[in-house]
């Protein structure tokens, strides 16, 4: 390949055509047009929107978020303006061109269907992501990535009430990903996100308190990262539907990783909040990385990870 030939970044995740493989994760980046003024989006592959309930959702109350080593914690609930305000006044606000993905969250596996119903047949939406795995929210207890058969009975339903390209975001916070991953491609979906943020807890020694008002919350940022490669990599050997790798990335040589062990595209969270711009300039280090390796598209990455065998 040629240093003046031109890269092909384009990458197709289960249906959701892209532009490049770089999208920015849920909650981390607002509708959208919060970000409009850092960059052009349309330098990016896409955007994930805020996970949306069928209300309105106020989430826990503050403090709610707080610094951690290399990462944060988060207990914001999932704070959202409602199915209806996204697709009634967000998202035409959404410039021309910009791929994105909505999220769906609920308390039950009915609700979780009739939001991705609502969201069907929407101009602009390209796919669904549904967050079977927000580890501060709970139902019956447990997230609901965390037991096969509910994790089964989500992605079944979801999966009947929406005919666009669904991923199922899971959850960290697991003994066996690879069953997980298995159970989603079983039940349909189009392919799977993963990591959500790892259950976590820092603690005030003066107050002998949480630092979260909410005790429990979640772990993100580059401290998550090399658990989600592994995850990454565990989901990649287990299925054939693709899979897109979250958790810490701050560079292209981290989106190059997540390639490497088997993800054919990857979402930017945390990091947005350090440097708005961010996931741009990791799409464009993606495209110097292929030129400087002589390959011609970014898509011949995924899954060339050498990994020893035993
Ligand atoms: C403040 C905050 C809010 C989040 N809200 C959501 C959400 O609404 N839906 C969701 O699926 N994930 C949510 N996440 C998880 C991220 O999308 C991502 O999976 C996780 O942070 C790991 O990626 P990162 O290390 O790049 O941040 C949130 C994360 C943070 C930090």
């Amino acid at each position: 390949m040629k240093e003046s030939q031109a890269v092909d970044t384009t990458v197709d995740l289960g249906g959701i055509s892209l532009r490049n493989p770089v999208l920015t994760a849920s909650g981390t980046f607002g509708y959208g047009t919060e970000f409009a003024p850092f960059l052009d989006l349309r330098r990016i592959g896409g955007f994930v929107a805020k996970s949306l309930t069928l209300e309105p959702r106020v989430g826990n109350p503050p403090p709610r978020i707080a610094e951690a080593p290399s990462g944060m914690l988060n207990a914001i609930s999932l704070e959202n303006v409602g199915v209806e305000a996204f697709i009634g006044e967000k998202l035409p606000a959404i410039p021309e061109g910009v791929t994105v993905i909505a999220s769906a969250f609920e308390t039950d596996i009915d609700r979780y269907a009739e939001v991705c119903k609502r969201l069907t047949g929407v101009p602009r939406i390209a796919g669904l992501e549904i967050n079977a795995s927000c580890p501060h929210v709970k139902s019956g207890g447990i997230e609901f990535g965390q037991d096969p058969a509910v994790l089964g009975q989500l992605v079944r339903a979801t999966r009947q009430a929406t005919s666009l390209p669904l991923l199922v975001k899971l959850s960290p916070n697991v003994t066996h990903i690879a069953e997980m991953a298995r159970v989603c491609e079983g039940e349909g979906a189009s392919g799977i996100s993963l990591i959500n943020a790892v259950q976590a807890l820092e603690v005030d020694p003066e107050t002998r308190r949480p630092l979260l008002a909410n005790g429990l919350g979640g772990l993100s940022g580059p401290a998550i990262r090399p658990i989600a490669l592994r995850m990454v990599w565990q989901a990649s050997q287990a299925v054939s539907i693709p899979i897109c790798g979250i958790g810490g990335i701050i560079s292209a040589a981290d989106a190059v990783k997540f390639l490497l062990c088997g993800a054919t595209a990857v979402q930017v969270g945390t990091s947005n909040y350090l440097q708005p711009s961010i996931a741009a300039d990791v799409a464009d280090g993606l495209v110097e990385y292929a030129k400087r390796h002589g390959i011609p598209r970014i898509r011949d990455l995924v899954g060339e990870l050498e990994f020893p065998s035993r």
